[in-house]
């Protein structure tokens, strides 16, 4: 399972970078506006600080949403690093462009991916990565992490080669549960990364090996 950060983040990244265990990193427009990026180039500048934090695949998301704006907008962000895949929603100029940049090599995930349905159109167009966020889905009293189980399930019934990517997860529970269920990637807060490490006894058990230690030194 590949673990994502969902952050804009230049700190966090690195810091996730640092435990050793980070794949690659997720934004969107609105992760940018909580770090204070504004302005196409500097927007453009951030993506490629995260690359060179990173060694994995960094999601860049588009803007435009028409065919002709979705495929300009995604060629300029694929340009500007070998590591940058392009996010596109999950609507019919989307899902246009999505097979259009399978169809040259460029590198996509397709977000805002809500249904079973909309993630078999996402796999269908050759999209590398879906995005169903199971933590809106939570939201809204519906369960998010059934609809990884689905996907899953039309994924492998038809060998889709694409990515299930969770995102939306907001807890150490949602990684664990999508690991179950299987879902290749996720991708959340540092938080639901390092909450992972914690276990009282883990704590209780150091303190006296260590107190032990030093009786006997
Ligand atoms: C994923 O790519 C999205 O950026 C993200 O996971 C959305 O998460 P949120 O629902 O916590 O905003």
């Amino acid at each position: 399972m590949k673990f994502f950060i969902d952050t804009a983040n230049l700190d966090q990244i690195r810091e996730a970078q640092d435990l050793g265990v980070l794949d690659g990193v997720t934004t969107n427009p609105s992760l940018m506006a909580k770090e204070g990026i504004t302005g196409r180039n500097n927007i453009l500048k951030h993506y490629v600080d995260i690359c060179e934090i990173v060694d994995g695949d960094v999601s860049a998301e588009v803007i435009a949403t028409d065919f002709d704006g979705i495929v300009k907008e995604g060629e300029q962000l694929a340009d500007l690093h070998e590591q940058i895949v392009v996010k596109v929603p999950m609507i019919k100029e989307g899902v246009k462009a999505i097979k259009y940049f399978t169809d040259k090599g460029i590198r996509t995930n397709c977000t805002l991916v809500f249904s079973a349905g909309q993630a078999l159109l996402a796999a269908k167009a050759g999209a590398t990565y879906v995005s169903p966020f199971i933590g809106r889905l939570d939201d809204i009293s519906t369960d998010g992490l059934n609809l990884i189980a689905e996907i899953r399930l039309i994924y492998d019934n038809y060998g889709f080669e694409t990515e299930i990517l969770a995102a939306s997860v907001r807890h150490t529970m949602h990684v664990l549960e999508c690991a179950k269920i299987g879902a290749d990637v996720m991708t959340g807060p540092l938080s639901s990364i390092e909450g992972l490490l914690k276990h009282p006894l883990t704590d209780i058990g150091l303190e006296k090996f260590l107190a032990d230690y030093k009786k006997g030194n």
